[in-house]
């Protein structure tokens, strides 16, 4: 695998299981508290991926309300439709963010998360969030900024090397850094920003940071020649996470940004 991240059935697998972690369960409370879901309400979900925010939503707006998830991939479409199979108030288009197979203003609340930084061009994909959602419709967005990263390794350097290299499975690993300025940009009011940190201070196998440790070294892998990085570097990063792990020396955190706006 080389270039930007794919998003097919392994993948989405794999992301599947990341997102079921207490680490990410804990971010999607954070973002549904944010967004504020009532009954009977129409909401969005750009990039839906597996589902799993989605099928939160729709239990909250409820039968009489509506969720329409949308994604690029028609892997993780298949998945969320499976997860929200009894839910007949959720369905799932495979679309781009950039030209959103919507109304204009038929949504109460739009969501996305983690979405953003894979899309090429952001401020066409807002335009498009800013048409679907109704007047003093609510928005809420949360990227992560790989800037914000602190991670502890004994080879400081090699870990410098395989983040420069897995900055590249995003359109824009800093993209927290200019969004309110493209959320006004398009028309939409920026209210609260809040920083969600992914932390993990000692290793659990059941963790956000052992998930994306295995994403990295994946996708690190398939793209380490164009970094001068080999197969062995990227073996000997993953051994001395593990390494540091049993010796109780495991930390690990990133920031994302969650923006909430209205229209
Ligand atoms: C990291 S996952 C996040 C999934 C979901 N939002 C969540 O937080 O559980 C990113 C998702 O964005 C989707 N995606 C990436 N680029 C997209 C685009 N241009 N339009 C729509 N979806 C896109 C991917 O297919 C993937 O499902």
């Amino acid at each position: 695998m080389s270039g930007k991240l794919k998003f097919d059935t392994g993948a989405a697998k794999a992301m599947e299981a990341m997102y079921l972690t207490p680490d990410v369960v804990g971010q999607r409370v954070t973002v549904l508290n944010a967004l504020g879901l009532l009954p009977y309400e129409h909401v969005l979900d750009i990039g839906s991926g597996p589902g799993l925010l989605a099928e939160d939503a729709a239990k909250m707006v409820g039968a009489e309300g509506r969720v329409l998830g949308v994604d690029a991939s028609e892997a993780m479409v298949m998945m969320a439709r499976t997860r929200c199979a009894a839910l007949p108030q959720a369905e799932f288009l495979t679309c781009d963010a950039t030209k959103l197979e919507a109304p204009d203003a038929g949504f109460d609340a739009v969501v996305s998360t983690q979405v953003y930084e894979y899309v090429d061009d952001v401020d066409q994909a807002l335009r498009e969030l800013h048409r679907v959602l109704k007047p003093r419709g609510r928005a809420v967005i949360l990227d992560t900024d790989w800037d914000s990263i602190v991670w502890h390794a004994s080879d400081a350097d090699l870990m410098r090397r395989v983040l420069t290299c897995w900055d590249d499975h995003l359109a824009d690993p800093h993209l927290p850094a200019t969004l309110a300025r493209r959320l006004k940009r398009v028309g939409l009011e920026v209210g609260r920003v809040e920083v969600v940190p992914m932390i993990s201070v000692g290793f659990q196998p059941h963790s956000y940071a052992a998930g994306i440790m295995r994403a990295i070294r994946s996708f690190v892998r398939g793209n380490a020649e164009k970094h001068g990085l080999s197969e062995d570097d990227v073996q000997r990063w993953y051994d001395d996470q593990l390494r540091l792990a049993e010796l109780g020396a495991f930390f690990f955190s990133v920031n994302r940004y969650m923006f909430v706006a209205t229209k």
